[in-house]
């Protein structure tokens, strides 16, 4: 029998000086095999076309449409209402810059993160368009590929404790990205500028280790692994102290 869903959605704009943050309550009922997405757009148009939420793939592929559903960061296309109880509880991605209702600016944190932590390929030559290409294995292009899987949602921020206490924090998705380029053979930066990014309290030193991001990254990227990763090549290079525990899951 088909359900009755409730919904309790966070309003605000806050481009608005009269706006204020509420919760808004909407009912309808539940379509098989929905998803979260397909139900936001009905309640959009059936019942308030004026409520803002964010999307483009519908396939968790661009990372829009991620946002707090009954306290958990998700993608919205990804999930569907049958996976919910009959009460569903939405916010906003907390950590990022409110747009209104449940859209952020996930974007302008991701550039800001790029020019951070130099997001490029570092090579001590000029570029030879050219020259032949720089062949690699096939398992490091894979292992390269694994790293490159962030589709930029923010679900690790918004469920990163240290990241909510403190905006500077680099967090797991700017932790992944360092990484990516630790793995390339091509990548020739120095080791004072890996020290730089990821040695300060705001990287991989502040990192508390409750690995919340590993838990809510819908891509399953291996966070806890590259959090491990990231302690031990700041151990081997005198930037961390060995009395601090590698990240262990809890539970
Ligand atoms: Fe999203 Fe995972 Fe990338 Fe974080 S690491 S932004 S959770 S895909
Ligand atoms: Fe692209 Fe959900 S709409 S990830």
């Amino acid at each position: 029998m088909a359900r009755t869903l409730h919904f309790s959605i966070f309003r605000h704009n806050p481009y608005d000086p009269q706006s204020v943050p509420r919760m808004q309550s909407y009912t309808l009922d539940e379509t098989p095999r929905a998803t979260l997405f397909t139900t936001l757009n009905r309640i959009r148009e059936e019942q308030d076309p004026s409520l803002q939420f964010d999307f483009v793939c519908r396939a968790a592929i661009c990372g829009s449409c991620a946002m707090l559903v009954n306290g958990r960061p998700l993608l919205a296309c990804k999930t569907r209402t049958e996976e919910l109880p009959e009460t569903i509880t939405m916010h906003p991605l907390p950590f990022f810059r409110l747009v209104g209702d449940l859209s952020v600016d996930t974007g302008s944190w991701f550039g800001e993160m790029e020019q951070r932590v130099e997001s490029w390929v570092h090579q001590q030559h000029s570029f030879d368009p050219n020259g032949l290409e720089e062949r690699m294995s096939n398992d490091k292009a894979l292992e390269i590929y694994e790293l490159e899987r962030c589709i930029e949602c923010g679900c690790c921020l918004a469920a990163c404790g240290v990241a909510l206490m403190r905006p500077d924090f680099l967090g797991a998705a700017g932790m992944l990205r360092v990484a990516r380029y630790l793995a390339d053979p091509r990548d020739h930066r120095s080791e004072a500028q890996v020290l730089e990014v990821l040695a300060p309290d705001s990287a991989v030193s502040g990192c508390v280790g409750f690995l919340a991001c590993d838990d809510f990254c819908p891509k399953n990227l291996p966070l806890e692994e590259q959090w491990a990763f990231a302690r031990r090549w700041l151990l081997a290079h005198g930037a961390l102290s060995d009395n601090r525990p590698t990240p262990q899951r809890i539970g």
